[in-house]
C-alpha cells in the first residue's frame, strides 16, 4: 500500500505539488489522501483538486479554540486512513502552531518545511531574516515538528549562497527551488521507513554523502576561498 499521507496548506502550495509530482512520476510510493487547509482560498486546495485529491478546509476562526480547530483536523485526516502508526502529516506553508493534542495524534509523524538552515532564523519570515541578517549561506530545512515553533529533529538542510544585491523576494526563491527537491526527498526516506531518531538526531538509513549539485561535498565557503586558502585534501 502506497505510504498515506494529508498535506496542510495556507498558501500557493507549491511544496504540496512538489511532492505530488514525485509521487505522480513512481518516485515516491506515496499517495496523499487529504489536503487540509486553514484558508479557503489558498491555491494549494487547488493544486490538490487538480490531482483529484480530496480536500478539507474550514477558516481557523470558525472555531472557539485551537484545540476544537486541530480536534476537526485529526478528524478528517483519520477518516482517510492517517492516524498513530499509520502514514505521515506534511506542513507545506501551514502558517499555524499546532496543538500538543494535534502532535499526539501522530506520534513523530508530523514533517515541516521550513525556509532557514534551523535553528536559525525560526518563525514565519526565515528567508527574508536570513536576508536581512547579512548571512552568506542561507538556505531550507525539513524537519519533525515539536510543541516549539520550527524546533523539532532535523531530517535534511540544503544550503543557497546569499548573493550581494539579494532582495527578500530574490533569496527566497532560490531557496525554494531548492525546498522542492529536500522535502520530496524527506519524504521517500519517511515512506520508506528509513528515519529514525535518537536524542534528537535523526539517522537516515542509507544515506547518501553529502552532495554539491552532483558531486560529493568536502565543505561549503561563500563568498569562495581562493587558491591559498583551500583546504588542502578537498
Ligand atoms: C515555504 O517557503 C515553506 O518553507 C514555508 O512556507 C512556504 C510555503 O510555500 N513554510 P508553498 O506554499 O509551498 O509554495
Amino acid at each position: 500500500m502506497p505510504f498515506p499521507l494529508a498535506v496542510l496548506v495556507s498558501g500557493g502550495g507549491s511544496n504540496l505539488q512538489s511532492i505530488l509530482d514525485k509521487i505522480e512520476a513512481g518516485v515516491i510510493d506515496a499517495e496523499v489522501r487529504v489536503v487540509l487547509s486553514n484558508k479557503p482560498d489558498a491555491y494549494g486546495l487547488v493544486r490538490a483538486r487538480n490531482r483529484s485529491v480530496s480536500t478539507w478546509s474550514r477558516p481557523h476562526t470558525d472555531f472557539s479554540s485551537r484545540q476544537g480547530f486541530d480536534a476537526e483536523m485529526v478528524r478528517v485526516i483519520n477518516d482517510h486512513g492517517i492516524s498513530s502508526g499509520t502514514g505521515a502529516v506534511l506542513l507545506a506553508g501551514f502558517m499555524r502552531m499546532l496543538t500538543p493534542e494535534f502532535l499526539r495524534a501522530f506520534p513523530q509523524a508530523v514533517v515541516n518545511i521550513h525556509p532557514a538552515l534551523l535553528p536559525s532564523f525560526p518563525g514565519t519570515h526565515g528567508a527574508a531574516d536570513a536576508c536581512d541578517y547579512g548571512v552568506r549561506l542561507a538556505g531550507c530545512s525539513v524537519h519533525f515538528v515539536d510543541e516549539i515553533m520550527d524546533h523539532g529533529p532535523v531530517i535534511i538542510q540544503a544550503a543557497v549562497p546569499a548573493l550581494p544585491g539579494d532582495d527578500h523576494e530574490g533569496l527566497a526563491a532560490r531557496i525554494l527551488k531548492l525546498e522542492h527537491c529536500i522535502y520530496p526527498q524527506a519524504v521517500s526516506w519517511l515512506a520508506q521507513g528509513r528515519l529514525s531518531v535518537r536524542d534528537r538526531h535523526v539517522h537516515v538509513q542509507g544515506a547518501q554523502p553529502a552532495t554539491c549539485g552532483q558531486n560529493a561535498l568536502p565543505y561549503l565557503a561563500s563568498p569562495g576561498l581562493e587558491q591559498d586558502f583551500l583546504p588542502k585534501d578537498a
